[in-house]
């Protein structure tokens, strides 16, 4: 099936799955109605809660879209998360809330999540945080779904297509949001080659076909991602402005606020890298640790509050390295313009 449905697209744009409430049903139907392919993120929901966002995009689109699942990892040290725990306890008395009692090895519900989608199939599954097994991956093919894994470095885009995958995300460290690494120790910083630097380096290791993600802004940039050798082009911060995007009015306001000069990769707020503007938690935590995804449920309450109080320096504001381009226009706009500019 290969590239089947990338292939199918009237325009090579694809939605970043975005979980944590920036992507939505109405974004993903949006982006595949204009000639894209729309994602779900299923992350931190419940399968129900997966379940019923597919059927409102099935009610608005009959395109093809994707749905994204995060592959469950090693659980937290105990040890680690109490540290931090302690560490953030002023910020749980500033924003007045409660740290919660963590579970260490949660895994998302990966079980009811792909028995949903092997039952009632999607047309494109992709996989974020590890590499299916190839058996998973034969059974998705057997359901007639394109299997889709997200790869930050050459050695994990041979895992990938060794397991079976029928194309890639490949995701550069200018990024918005989480690395999507099978490990999340991986190490991070300056000394990362960029998004094109990468996606040579992997086009030269495997033949499947590449979808570049990271710091993709614009048509200028998203040529020069085709011309390294990608199919299509991956948007997530592009389209955190847009009136079908979930993002929160902090995050939304954060994104066009000039006080914000850069972005930076932490762990502070979910345990696992990820880039977001520079705020006020990203500068007080800077030696947070690794242990997704408990550190994602123990800052939850702390985000929350933020948000509610609208308060951008407790909140995680996902942004790529190409934020300041984002623009406030429907997402058909967005995939129109940089399909035009592709064709
Ligand atoms: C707000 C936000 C949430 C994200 N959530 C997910 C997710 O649930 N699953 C995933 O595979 N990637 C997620 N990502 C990363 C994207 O898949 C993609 O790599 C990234 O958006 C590309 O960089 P850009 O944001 O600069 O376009 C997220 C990115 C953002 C900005």
């Amino acid at each position: 099936m290969p590239d089947r449905i990338l292939d199918s697209l009237a325009h090579p744009v694809v939605l970043s799955p975005m979980a944590g409430g920036s992507g939505t049903p109405e974004l993903c139907a949006a982006v595949s109605e204009a000639g894209g392919l729309g994602f779900l993120a299923a992350g931190y929901k419940t399968a129900e809660a997966v379940a019923a966002e597919i059927e409102r995009v099935r009610a608005a689109t009959d395109r093809p879209f994707g749905v994204n699942l995060f592959v469950p990892g090693d659980p937290a040290d105990p040890d680690v998360v109490e540290a931090y725990a302690a560490e953030l306890a002023p910020e749980a008395e500033r924003y007045g809330v409660e740290l919660p009692d963590v579970p260490l090895d949660d895994d998302d519900d990966w079980d009811a999540k792909l028995d949903l989608l092997l039952r009632s199939p999607v047309p494109v599954v992709s996989f974020t945080f590890g590499c299916p097994d190839l058996n998973l991956v034969d059974r998705f093919h057997d359901v007639g779904t394109t299997v889709v894994v997200t790869v930050t470095d050459p050695g994990e885009a041979v895992a990938a297509v060794v397991a079976g995958a029928d194309a890639l995300s490949v995701q550069g460290p200018e990024a918005g949001g989480h690395r999507g690494s099978f490990v999340p120790r991986k190490p991070y910083g300056r000394s990362e080659p960029g998004l094109l630097d990468l996606l040579a380096a992997v086009r030269a290791a495997v033949r499947t076909p590449l979808i570049a993600a990271g710091g993709i802004g614009d048509a200028a940039a998203a040529l020069a991602a085709r011309e390294a050798g990608a199919a299509a082009v991956q948007f997530g911060t592009a389209f955190l402005l847009t009136p079908e995007s979930g993002a929160s009015a902090v995050h939304r306001a954060a994104l066009r606020d000039p006080r914000f000069t850069s972005t930076t990769v932490t762990t502070a707020f979910s345990g696992r890298p990820a880039r977001g503007l520079t705020n006020r938690f990203i500068l007080d935590h800077p030696d947070a640790p690794v242990g997704y995804p408990a550190v994602h449920h123990l800052t939850t309450p702390i985000r929350r509050a933020a948000v509610a109080q609208g308060d951008p320096g407790g909140v995680n504001l996902w942004a790529g390295t190409a934020w300041r381009l984002a623009e406030e226009r429907p997402a058909a706009d967005v995939v129109r313009e940089i399909g035009r500019a592709l064709a």
